[in-house]
């Protein structure tokens, strides 16, 4: 599935589109294909402040459009600078709750120069769904999407 999806990823980059166009795009693209993501969305650091912004995303709409970094899994992201997989949401004592349906999610830093500028958070309905096909993945549209910004 994530091989047939890579190359749609990168003909969306290519397209004419404005770039919030385009990650919006990816954001509709990954949640109609891939049975396990019920949320995709983009959070972008919020200028010099110590914030997160939530950019283009697709699924329910969520109060949580500003993230402090260290705050909940996105925000730990943004200190960390590395992958995070939470199997089962609830394990987590840091955790944003944006929907009583979601069991698990995946947040991956995207790189711009080195630097961490920002995320794509996906949040899922099933338990546990999330293995290192998603992970490599996910580091790819997070690679496509740096050109663009
Ligand atoms: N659950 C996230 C908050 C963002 S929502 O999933 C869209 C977190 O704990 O950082």
């Amino acid at each position: 599935m994530f091989n047939l999806l890579r190359p749609q990823v990168s003909s969306i980059i290519d397209s004419n589109k404005t770039p919030d166009a385009k990650m919006l795009a990816i954001c509709e693209l990954l949640k109609a294909e891939v049975p396990h993501y019920d949320w995709v969305g983009f959070y972008f650091k919020n200028g010099n402040k110590r914030e997160l912004k939530l950019g283009q995303y697709t699924g329910a709409p969520t109060d949580h459009t500003i993230i402090p970094f260290g705050k909940g899994i996105c925000g730990q992201v943004a200190e960390s600078n590395e992958n995070f997989v939470v199997p089962d949401v609830q394990a987590q004592d840091n955790y944003i709750a944006c929907s009583i349906t979601v069991k698990s999610e995946i947040v991956i830093p995207l790189f711009l120069n080195g630097e961490n500028i920002g995320q794509i958070d996906i949040d899922s309905n099933t338990p546990d769904p999330f293995t290192k096909a998603d992970e490599t993945f996910l580091e790819f549209v997070n690679f496509e999407v740096a050109k663009i910004l």
